[in-house]
Protein backbone atom coordinates (compact mmCIF):
# COMPACT_ATOMS: atom_id res chain seq x y z
CA UNK A 1 0.00 0.00 0.00
CA UNK A 2 1.63 3.47 -1.05
CA UNK A 3 0.90 6.18 1.72
CA UNK A 4 -0.86 9.21 0.85
CA UNK A 5 2.23 12.25 0.53
CA UNK A 6 0.28 13.97 3.03
CA UNK A 7 0.87 11.77 5.91
CA UNK A 8 4.53 12.03 5.06
CA UNK A 9 5.39 14.38 7.63
CA UNK A 10 3.64 12.58 10.60
CA UNK A 11 5.20 8.83 9.85
CA UNK A 12 8.84 10.95 10.16
CA UNK A 13 7.96 12.87 13.08
CA UNK A 14 6.78 9.08 14.67
CA UNK A 15 10.01 7.59 12.99
CA UNK A 16 12.17 10.41 14.61
CA UNK A 17 10.32 10.42 18.41
CA UNK A 18 10.65 6.39 18.06
CA UNK A 19 14.34 6.66 17.42
CA UNK A 20 14.52 9.33 20.04
CA UNK A 21 13.30 7.22 22.21
CA UNK A 22 14.99 3.99 21.69
CA UNK A 23 18.18 6.09 21.87
CA UNK A 24 17.26 7.16 25.79
CA UNK A 25 16.26 4.20 26.78
CA UNK A 26 19.22 2.77 25.39
CA UNK A 27 22.25 5.12 26.28
CA UNK A 28 19.92 5.33 30.04
CA UNK A 29 20.78 1.53 30.46
CA UNK A 30 24.09 1.40 28.65
CA UNK A 31 25.42 3.84 31.20
CA UNK A 32 24.25 1.58 34.42
CA UNK A 33 27.86 1.31 36.29
CA UNK A 34 28.25 -2.90 36.60
CA UNK A 35 27.37 -2.46 40.10
CA UNK A 36 23.68 -3.78 41.42
CA UNK A 37 21.17 -0.89 41.43
CA UNK A 38 18.85 -0.32 44.25
CA UNK A 39 16.19 1.63 42.56
CA UNK A 40 15.62 -0.07 39.58
CA UNK A 41 11.99 -1.17 39.18
CA UNK A 42 9.98 -3.11 36.60
CA UNK A 43 8.35 -1.29 33.56
CA UNK A 44 10.00 1.92 34.97
CA UNK A 45 10.89 2.67 31.33
CA UNK A 46 11.48 6.57 31.79
CA UNK A 47 12.97 6.15 35.70
CA UNK A 48 9.88 8.26 36.52
CA UNK A 49 9.57 5.88 40.12
CA UNK A 50 13.47 5.23 40.92
CA UNK A 51 14.01 9.22 40.59
CA UNK A 52 10.82 9.49 42.95
CA UNK A 53 12.26 7.13 45.43
CA UNK A 54 15.62 8.87 45.15
CA UNK A 55 13.93 12.51 45.86
CA UNK A 56 11.88 11.20 48.92
CA UNK A 57 14.25 8.41 50.45
CA UNK A 58 17.92 8.82 49.31
CA UNK A 59 19.11 8.50 52.91
CA UNK A 60 16.81 4.44 52.83
CA UNK A 61 18.23 3.45 49.58
CA UNK A 62 22.20 4.06 50.67
CA UNK A 63 21.25 1.83 54.33
CA UNK A 64 18.95 -0.63 52.51
CA UNK A 65 22.06 -1.03 49.50
CA UNK A 66 24.81 -1.55 52.39
CA UNK A 67 22.70 -4.14 54.09
CA UNK A 68 22.08 -5.71 50.93
CA UNK A 69 25.39 -6.11 49.11
CA UNK A 70 27.02 -6.09 52.61
CA UNK A 71 29.07 -2.86 52.44
CA UNK A 72 30.34 -3.64 49.19
CA UNK A 73 29.42 -1.63 45.26
CA UNK A 74 25.80 -0.65 44.22
CA UNK A 75 23.90 2.10 42.09
CA UNK A 76 21.44 4.61 42.45
CA UNK A 77 19.92 5.71 39.94
CA UNK A 78 19.65 9.97 39.82
CA UNK A 79 18.38 12.72 37.85
CA UNK A 80 22.27 13.12 37.70
CA UNK A 81 22.65 9.57 36.31
CA UNK A 82 23.59 6.54 38.20
CA UNK A 83 25.60 6.88 41.34
CA UNK A 84 28.01 4.04 42.75
CA UNK A 85 28.00 4.36 46.38
CA UNK A 86 30.80 2.97 48.31
CA UNK A 87 31.20 2.39 52.13
CA UNK A 88 32.56 4.45 54.69
CA UNK A 89 35.42 2.54 54.94
CA UNK A 90 36.65 3.24 51.59
CA UNK A 91 37.09 7.11 52.37
CA UNK A 92 40.05 7.25 53.50
CA UNK A 93 40.68 5.30 49.66
CA UNK A 94 38.81 7.74 47.79
CA UNK A 95 40.24 10.57 49.11
CA UNK A 96 43.55 9.46 48.55
CA UNK A 97 43.03 8.28 44.95
CA UNK A 98 44.17 10.46 42.15
CA UNK A 99 42.24 8.98 39.37
CA UNK A 100 38.92 9.85 41.15
CA UNK A 101 38.08 13.64 40.62
CA UNK A 102 35.75 16.21 42.05
CA UNK A 103 35.64 19.08 39.61
CA UNK A 104 34.90 16.04 36.82
CA UNK A 105 32.04 15.60 38.55
CA UNK A 106 30.89 18.93 39.38
CA UNK A 107 30.99 19.85 35.51
CA UNK A 108 29.28 16.54 34.11
CA UNK A 109 26.32 17.17 36.83
CA UNK A 110 25.62 20.91 36.92
CA UNK A 111 26.37 21.14 33.14
CA UNK A 112 29.20 23.54 33.35
CA UNK A 113 29.91 24.80 29.69
CA UNK A 114 25.99 25.77 28.71
CA UNK A 115 26.05 29.47 28.02
CA UNK A 116 24.94 31.89 31.34
CA UNK A 117 26.53 28.96 33.30
CA UNK A 118 29.45 30.57 32.81
CA UNK A 119 29.98 30.30 36.48
CA UNK A 120 30.21 26.34 37.24
CA UNK A 121 32.58 26.74 34.15
CA UNK A 122 35.31 29.15 35.44
CA UNK A 123 34.66 27.83 39.35
CA UNK A 124 35.67 23.51 37.88
CA UNK A 125 37.64 24.23 34.79
CA UNK A 126 40.57 26.66 35.71
CA UNK A 127 42.06 26.96 39.38
CA UNK A 128 41.95 30.78 39.75
CA UNK A 129 39.20 31.23 41.57
CA UNK A 130 39.94 27.93 43.95
CA UNK A 131 43.09 29.50 44.03
CA UNK A 132 41.97 32.99 45.42
CA UNK A 133 39.72 31.08 48.38
CA UNK A 134 42.74 29.21 49.40
CA UNK A 135 45.16 31.91 49.24
CA UNK A 136 43.43 35.60 49.89
CA UNK A 137 40.04 34.28 51.69
CA UNK A 138 40.55 31.93 54.09
CA UNK A 139 41.72 33.90 57.54
CA UNK A 140 41.99 37.16 56.33
CA UNK A 141 42.20 39.44 59.42
CA UNK A 142 41.49 42.61 57.21
CA UNK A 143 37.68 41.53 56.02
CA UNK A 144 36.46 41.32 60.08
CA UNK A 145 35.69 45.24 60.57
CA UNK A 146 33.94 45.74 56.54
CA UNK A 147 31.65 42.16 56.64
CA UNK A 148 30.77 43.11 60.38
CA UNK A 149 29.73 46.67 59.29
CA UNK A 150 27.45 45.29 56.06
CA UNK A 151 26.07 42.91 58.59
CA UNK A 152 25.43 45.59 60.83
CA UNK A 153 23.41 47.50 58.27
CA UNK A 154 21.31 44.21 57.21
CA UNK A 155 20.48 43.89 60.78
CA UNK A 156 19.30 47.41 61.59
CA UNK A 157 17.52 47.39 58.25
CA UNK A 158 15.62 44.03 58.55
CA UNK A 159 15.27 43.43 61.95
CA UNK A 160 15.35 46.98 63.48
CA UNK A 161 15.68 48.76 66.78
CA UNK A 162 11.88 47.52 68.05
CA UNK A 163 12.04 45.70 71.03
CA UNK A 164 8.97 44.19 71.40
CA UNK A 165 8.66 41.08 69.22
CA UNK A 166 8.09 40.89 65.68
CA UNK A 167 8.36 38.24 63.03
CA UNK A 168 11.04 38.62 60.25
CA UNK A 169 11.53 37.05 56.95
CA UNK A 170 14.19 33.78 57.97
CA UNK A 171 14.50 32.85 54.40
CA UNK A 172 15.47 36.15 52.74
CA UNK A 173 17.18 37.81 55.79
CA UNK A 174 19.32 34.68 56.53
CA UNK A 175 20.11 34.83 52.84
CA UNK A 176 20.73 38.68 53.19
CA UNK A 177 23.18 38.78 55.92
CA UNK A 178 25.48 35.99 54.20
CA UNK A 179 24.99 37.81 51.23
CA UNK A 180 26.07 40.92 52.00
CA UNK A 181 28.66 40.33 54.64
CA UNK A 182 30.39 38.27 51.59
CA UNK A 183 29.63 40.87 48.88
CA UNK A 184 31.69 43.61 50.75
CA UNK A 185 35.02 41.03 50.37
CA UNK A 186 34.10 39.87 46.92
CA UNK A 187 33.40 43.10 45.28
CA UNK A 188 33.92 45.91 48.03
CA UNK A 189 31.63 48.13 49.64
CA UNK A 190 30.26 50.17 46.70
CA UNK A 191 28.55 46.71 44.83
CA UNK A 192 27.96 45.47 47.99
CA UNK A 193 25.34 48.08 48.95
CA UNK A 194 23.92 47.88 45.57
CA UNK A 195 20.68 46.86 46.11
CA UNK A 196 20.55 45.06 42.08
CA UNK A 197 23.87 43.46 42.42
CA UNK A 198 22.41 41.86 45.48
CA UNK A 199 19.45 40.91 43.90
CA UNK A 200 21.25 39.80 40.83
CA UNK A 201 23.64 37.40 42.36
CA UNK A 202 20.77 35.64 44.83
CA UNK A 203 18.28 34.98 41.81
CA UNK A 204 21.46 33.74 39.89
CA UNK A 205 22.34 31.17 42.30
CA UNK A 206 18.31 30.36 43.06
CA UNK A 207 17.51 30.31 39.05
CA UNK A 208 20.61 28.61 38.07
CA UNK A 209 19.90 24.95 40.25
CA UNK A 210 16.29 25.32 39.87
CA UNK A 211 17.32 25.45 36.06
CA UNK A 212 19.27 22.54 36.30
CA UNK A 213 16.37 20.21 38.19
CA UNK A 214 14.29 21.65 35.14
CA UNK A 215 16.77 20.61 32.37
CA UNK A 216 17.17 16.80 33.83
CA UNK A 217 13.72 16.17 33.74
CA UNK A 218 14.00 15.91 29.97
CA UNK A 219 16.07 12.93 28.95
CA UNK A 220 19.78 13.59 28.82
CA UNK A 221 20.03 13.68 24.69
CA UNK A 222 17.51 16.46 24.93
CA UNK A 223 19.17 18.40 27.34
CA UNK A 224 21.03 20.69 25.45
CA UNK A 225 17.82 21.44 24.10
CA UNK A 226 16.09 21.94 27.25
CA UNK A 227 18.19 24.23 28.35
CA UNK A 228 18.25 26.50 24.98
CA UNK A 229 14.26 27.27 25.79
CA UNK A 230 14.40 27.14 29.34
CA UNK A 231 13.28 30.20 30.99
CA UNK A 232 15.56 29.94 33.37
CA UNK A 233 18.52 29.42 31.58
CA UNK A 234 17.64 32.40 29.53
CA UNK A 235 17.19 34.48 32.74
CA UNK A 236 21.30 32.94 33.79
CA UNK A 237 22.43 34.15 30.30
CA UNK A 238 20.97 37.26 30.76
CA UNK A 239 21.99 37.82 34.25
CA UNK A 240 25.66 36.76 33.14
CA UNK A 241 25.72 39.51 31.24
CA UNK A 242 24.32 41.62 33.36
CA UNK A 243 26.84 41.19 35.90
CA UNK A 244 29.69 41.40 33.24
CA UNK A 245 28.62 44.92 32.61
CA UNK A 246 28.16 45.56 35.84
CA UNK A 247 31.55 44.69 37.35
CA UNK A 248 32.79 46.86 34.04
CA UNK A 249 31.41 50.02 35.29
CA UNK A 250 32.85 48.93 38.98
CA UNK A 251 36.58 48.77 37.39
CA UNK A 252 35.22 52.27 35.61
CA UNK A 253 34.22 54.14 38.46
CA UNK A 254 37.17 53.07 40.66
CA UNK A 255 39.42 54.16 37.89
CA UNK A 256 37.91 57.62 37.77
CA UNK A 257 38.38 57.64 41.86
CA UNK A 258 42.17 57.01 41.55
CA UNK A 259 43.06 60.34 41.52
CA UNK A 260 41.27 61.18 44.75
CA UNK A 261 41.80 58.50 46.64
CA UNK A 262 45.00 56.38 47.18
CA UNK A 263 43.20 53.70 49.32
CA UNK A 264 43.20 50.21 47.82
CA UNK A 265 40.38 47.98 47.33
CA UNK A 266 40.65 44.91 49.09
CA UNK A 267 38.77 42.68 47.78
CA UNK A 268 38.34 39.73 44.95
CA UNK A 269 37.65 42.02 41.86
CA UNK A 270 41.58 43.23 42.79
CA UNK A 271 43.12 40.42 44.03
CA UNK A 272 42.07 38.05 40.54
CA UNK A 273 42.79 41.22 38.56
CA UNK A 274 46.13 41.35 39.97
CA UNK A 275 46.62 37.33 39.59
CA UNK A 276 45.63 37.70 36.38
CA UNK A 277 47.77 40.69 34.91
CA UNK A 278 47.94 41.36 31.32
CA UNK A 279 45.92 37.87 30.79
CA UNK A 280 42.28 38.25 29.88
CA UNK A 281 39.72 37.48 32.60
CA UNK A 282 35.80 37.00 32.91
CA UNK A 283 35.23 38.85 36.11
CA UNK A 284 31.75 39.02 36.09
CA UNK A 285 30.95 35.09 35.70
CA UNK A 286 34.13 34.66 38.68
CA UNK A 287 32.03 36.77 40.92
CA UNK A 288 28.87 34.58 40.40
CA UNK A 289 31.19 31.86 40.57
CA UNK A 290 31.63 32.79 44.39
CA UNK A 291 28.03 33.57 44.35
CA UNK A 292 27.01 29.88 43.72
CA UNK A 293 29.50 28.36 45.92
CA UNK A 294 29.12 30.50 48.48
CA UNK A 295 25.51 32.02 49.25
CA UNK A 296 23.38 28.97 49.50
CA UNK A 297 25.83 26.82 51.39
CA UNK A 298 26.69 29.34 54.30
CA UNK A 299 23.66 30.75 54.39
CA UNK A 300 21.84 27.21 54.89
CA UNK A 301 24.26 26.52 57.74
CA UNK A 302 23.48 29.85 59.19
CA UNK A 303 19.85 28.75 59.44
CA UNK A 304 20.70 25.36 60.51
CA UNK A 305 22.49 27.00 63.70
CA UNK A 306 19.77 29.48 64.31
CA UNK A 307 16.96 26.67 64.31
CA UNK A 308 19.40 24.78 67.03
CA UNK A 309 20.17 27.17 69.18
CA UNK A 310 16.27 28.54 69.16
CA UNK A 311 15.05 24.91 70.03
CA UNK A 312 17.77 24.92 72.87
CA UNK A 313 17.18 28.16 74.84
CA UNK A 314 19.62 26.89 77.43
CA UNK A 315 22.74 27.71 74.82
CA UNK A 316 21.76 31.06 74.75
CA UNK A 317 23.40 32.94 77.51
CA UNK A 318 26.56 30.91 77.27
CA UNK A 319 27.16 31.59 73.74
CA UNK A 320 26.34 35.47 74.82
CA UNK A 321 28.53 35.28 77.42
CA UNK A 322 31.55 33.88 75.26
CA UNK A 323 30.96 36.38 72.38
CA UNK A 324 31.19 39.40 75.24
CA UNK A 325 34.06 37.97 76.71
CA UNK A 326 35.90 37.19 73.52
CA UNK A 327 35.14 40.89 72.04
CA UNK A 328 36.01 42.37 75.40
CA UNK A 329 39.29 41.14 75.13
CA UNK A 330 40.16 41.34 71.67
CA UNK A 331 37.84 43.37 69.79
CA UNK A 332 35.98 42.28 66.37
CA UNK A 333 39.35 40.53 65.16
CA UNK A 334 39.93 36.64 64.33
CA UNK A 335 41.65 36.30 67.73
CA UNK A 336 37.87 36.92 69.27
CA UNK A 337 36.54 34.40 66.77
CA UNK A 338 39.22 31.68 67.18
CA UNK A 339 37.55 32.34 71.32
CA UNK A 340 34.41 31.53 70.34
CA UNK A 341 34.89 27.75 70.87
CA UNK A 342 31.49 26.87 71.90
CA UNK A 343 30.00 28.81 68.63
CA UNK A 344 32.00 27.00 66.98
CA UNK A 345 30.76 23.84 68.74
CA UNK A 346 27.45 24.79 68.17
CA UNK A 347 27.89 25.43 64.24
CA UNK A 348 29.76 22.09 63.84
CA UNK A 349 26.42 20.07 65.39
CA UNK A 350 24.18 22.01 64.01
CA UNK A 351 26.07 20.50 60.38
CA UNK A 352 26.04 16.95 61.53
CA UNK A 353 22.18 17.19 62.51
CA UNK A 354 21.11 17.90 59.19
CA UNK A 355 23.53 15.53 57.28
CA UNK A 356 23.60 14.89 53.43
CA UNK A 357 23.47 11.36 52.91
CA UNK A 358 26.74 10.85 50.88
CA UNK A 359 29.96 12.31 50.62
CA UNK A 360 33.04 12.93 48.53
CA UNK A 361 31.12 12.81 45.21
CA UNK A 362 33.82 12.15 42.44
CA UNK A 363 34.21 10.98 38.82
CA UNK A 364 36.70 7.93 37.94
CA UNK A 365 38.94 9.87 35.16
CA UNK A 366 40.19 6.53 34.19
CA UNK A 367 39.84 2.75 35.60
CA UNK A 368 40.79 2.58 39.05
CA UNK A 369 40.77 -0.66 41.26
CA UNK A 370 39.23 -0.96 44.99
CA UNK A 371 41.64 -2.04 47.42
CA UNK A 372 40.05 -5.55 46.96
CA UNK A 373 40.77 -5.71 43.38
CA UNK A 374 37.39 -4.61 41.88
CA UNK A 375 37.21 -1.84 38.77
CA UNK A 376 35.70 0.83 38.98
CA UNK A 377 35.33 1.73 35.25
CA UNK A 378 36.53 4.82 34.02
CA UNK A 379 33.43 8.07 34.02
CA UNK A 380 31.43 6.04 36.95
CA UNK A 381 30.24 8.33 39.61
CA UNK A 382 31.02 7.53 43.33
CA UNK A 383 29.62 8.64 46.48
CA UNK A 384 30.93 7.56 49.70
CA UNK A 385 28.20 6.77 52.37
CA UNK A 386 27.88 9.50 55.26
CA UNK A 387 26.56 7.65 57.65
CA UNK A 388 29.17 7.73 60.50
CA UNK A 389 27.80 11.15 60.94
CA UNK A 390 24.69 10.02 62.87
CA UNK A 391 26.37 6.87 63.80
CA UNK A 392 26.00 5.43 67.37
CA UNK A 393 29.87 3.80 67.22
CA UNK A 394 30.94 7.15 66.81
CA UNK A 395 28.81 10.17 68.73
CA UNK A 396 27.11 9.06 71.54
CA UNK A 397 23.62 9.41 71.57
CA UNK A 398 24.21 10.52 67.84
CA UNK A 399 20.01 11.92 67.64
CA UNK A 400 20.53 14.57 70.33
CA UNK A 401 22.15 17.68 69.33
CA UNK A 402 24.47 18.22 71.90
CA UNK A 403 25.80 22.03 71.89
CA UNK A 404 29.12 21.03 73.70
CA UNK A 405 29.49 17.86 71.93
CA UNK A 406 32.82 19.02 69.95
CA UNK A 407 33.54 21.22 72.20
CA UNK A 408 34.47 18.56 75.01
CA UNK A 409 35.77 16.70 72.01
CA UNK A 410 38.34 19.14 71.80
CA UNK A 411 39.01 19.92 75.63
CA UNK A 412 39.19 16.16 76.18
CA UNK A 413 42.10 15.58 73.30
CA UNK A 414 43.36 19.15 73.19
CA UNK A 415 43.13 18.85 69.40
CA UNK A 416 42.08 21.05 67.13
CA UNK A 417 40.48 17.97 64.93
CA UNK A 418 37.08 18.55 66.30
CA UNK A 419 36.97 22.62 65.32
CA UNK A 420 34.70 23.22 63.21
CA UNK A 421 36.55 23.62 59.90
CA UNK A 422 38.28 20.66 60.63
CA UNK A 423 37.05 17.74 58.36
CA UNK A 424 37.44 13.96 58.82
CA UNK A 425 35.38 10.81 57.77
CA UNK A 426 33.29 11.01 60.76
CA UNK A 427 32.27 14.25 59.84
CA UNK A 428 32.31 14.96 56.03
CA UNK A 429 30.56 17.96 55.70
CA UNK A 430 33.33 20.06 53.99
CA UNK A 431 34.40 17.08 51.80
CA UNK A 432 38.27 15.52 52.32
CA UNK A 433 41.53 15.47 50.23
CA UNK A 434 42.14 16.83 47.55
CA UNK A 435 39.20 19.04 46.59
CA UNK A 436 37.55 19.70 50.76
CA UNK A 437 36.13 22.66 50.31
CA UNK A 438 38.20 25.36 50.34
CA UNK A 439 35.38 28.01 51.37
CA UNK A 440 35.34 26.24 55.05
CA UNK A 441 37.14 29.25 56.57
CA UNK A 442 35.47 32.14 54.92
CA UNK A 443 32.15 30.34 55.76
CA UNK A 444 33.22 30.37 59.20
CA UNK A 445 34.23 33.92 59.25
CA UNK A 446 30.98 34.98 57.75
CA UNK A 447 28.81 32.47 59.60
CA UNK A 448 30.71 33.30 63.52
CA UNK A 449 29.84 37.35 62.96
CA UNK A 450 26.38 36.99 62.10
CA UNK A 451 25.32 34.81 65.09
CA UNK A 452 28.10 37.24 67.27
CA UNK A 453 25.83 40.34 66.09
CA UNK A 454 23.00 38.84 66.22
CA UNK A 455 23.14 37.16 69.75
CA UNK A 456 24.28 40.49 71.43
CA UNK A 457 21.74 42.56 69.48
CA UNK A 458 18.60 40.24 69.78
CA UNK A 459 16.28 37.57 71.46
CA UNK A 460 15.01 35.51 69.18
CA UNK A 461 12.71 32.34 69.41
CA UNK A 462 10.12 30.16 66.95
CA UNK A 463 6.93 31.36 66.92
CA UNK A 464 5.40 29.30 69.92
CA UNK A 465 3.16 26.61 67.13
CA UNK A 466 5.61 26.50 65.20
CA UNK A 467 7.26 23.13 64.54
CA UNK A 468 10.01 22.88 61.66
CA UNK A 469 10.68 20.11 59.04
CA UNK A 470 13.79 19.71 57.13
CA UNK A 471 12.81 19.21 52.80
CA UNK A 472 14.49 16.07 51.70
CA UNK A 473 16.44 16.41 47.97
CA UNK A 474 18.23 13.19 47.26
CA UNK A 475 21.58 12.71 49.01
CA UNK A 476 20.91 16.36 50.49
CA UNK A 477 18.47 17.85 53.11
CA UNK A 478 17.28 21.63 52.96
CA UNK A 479 16.64 23.76 55.89
CA UNK A 480 12.99 24.86 56.28
CA UNK A 481 12.74 27.57 54.35
CA UNK A 482 9.31 28.83 56.05
CA UNK A 483 10.66 28.63 59.55
CA UNK A 484 8.59 31.46 61.75
CA UNK A 485 11.27 32.87 63.75
CA UNK A 486 10.28 36.22 66.14
CA UNK A 487 12.90 38.86 67.18
CA UNK A 488 13.41 41.96 69.78
CA UNK A 489 15.93 44.30 70.17
CA UNK A 490 18.01 43.81 73.10
CA UNK A 491 18.74 46.53 75.64
CA UNK A 492 22.14 45.50 77.19
CA UNK A 493 24.94 45.26 74.36
CA UNK A 494 28.17 46.05 74.79
CA UNK A 495 28.65 45.89 70.49
C1 LIG B 1 28.96 26.05 55.24
C2 LIG B 1 29.25 26.36 54.00
C3 LIG B 1 29.84 25.42 52.98
C4 LIG B 1 29.70 24.06 52.84
C5 LIG B 1 28.88 23.11 53.70
C6 LIG B 1 30.51 23.65 51.70
C7 LIG B 1 30.66 22.34 51.26
C8 LIG B 1 31.50 21.95 50.23
C9 LIG B 1 31.72 20.57 49.82
C10 LIG B 1 31.05 19.34 50.42
C11 LIG B 1 32.61 20.57 48.81
C12 LIG B 1 33.16 19.33 48.07
C13 LIG B 1 34.35 18.80 48.83
C14 LIG B 1 34.72 17.37 48.54
O1 LIG B 1 33.93 16.65 47.91
O2 LIG B 1 35.81 16.92 48.99
C15 LIG B 1 32.94 21.95 48.55
C16 LIG B 1 33.80 22.37 47.56
C17 LIG B 1 34.02 23.69 47.25
N1 LIG B 1 33.61 24.80 47.98
FE1 LIG B 1 32.46 24.79 49.63
N2 LIG B 1 31.11 24.76 51.17
C18 LIG B 1 30.73 25.86 51.92
C19 LIG B 1 31.14 27.16 51.74
C20 LIG B 1 31.93 27.61 50.71
C21 LIG B 1 32.32 28.99 50.50
C22 LIG B 1 31.96 30.16 51.42
C23 LIG B 1 33.08 29.01 49.36
C24 LIG B 1 33.75 30.18 48.69
C25 LIG B 1 34.08 31.29 49.26
C26 LIG B 1 33.18 27.64 48.87
C27 LIG B 1 33.88 27.24 47.75
C28 LIG B 1 34.05 25.93 47.35
C29 LIG B 1 34.80 25.54 46.15
C30 LIG B 1 35.47 26.49 45.17
C31 LIG B 1 34.78 24.14 46.10
C32 LIG B 1 35.41 23.23 45.02
C33 LIG B 1 36.79 22.81 45.44
C34 LIG B 1 37.47 21.94 44.39
O3 LIG B 1 36.78 21.37 43.53
O4 LIG B 1 38.71 21.80 44.47
N3 LIG B 1 32.47 26.83 49.72
N4 LIG B 1 32.27 22.77 49.44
Amino acid sequence: MVMAESHLPLFFALVAVALSVFYYVFTQYRRLPPFPVVNAYRNDFNRAKAHHEYQTRARELVSTGLAQHHGRPFTIITPNGPKVILSSALSDWVKNNKDLDHPALVRDDFLAGYSGFNAQTVLHEGSQVVNLIKSKLSKNETHISVMNTHITGVLDQSWGADQSWHSIDWQKDTTSLISHAAASVFVGPHLAKNPEWQSLTNKYVMNYFTALGQIREWPAPLWPVAHLFNPLSRTCRHDMKRARIMITEELRRRKSEETHSTLPYNDTIEWLSAAAGEKPIDLGAMQLALAIAALFTTSEALRQTILEICKHTDIVSPLRNEVEEAIAQHGWTTAALIKMRLMDSVMKEAQRTLPASVGLERKALRDTMMPDGVKIPAGTHIAVDASLMWSPEVYASPETFDARRYLDLREKTGSPAHAFTATSKEHITFGQGRSVCPGRFFAETDMKLCLAQILLKYDFRLEETYKSTSIVMGFYPVVDPFVKVEVRRRNASRI
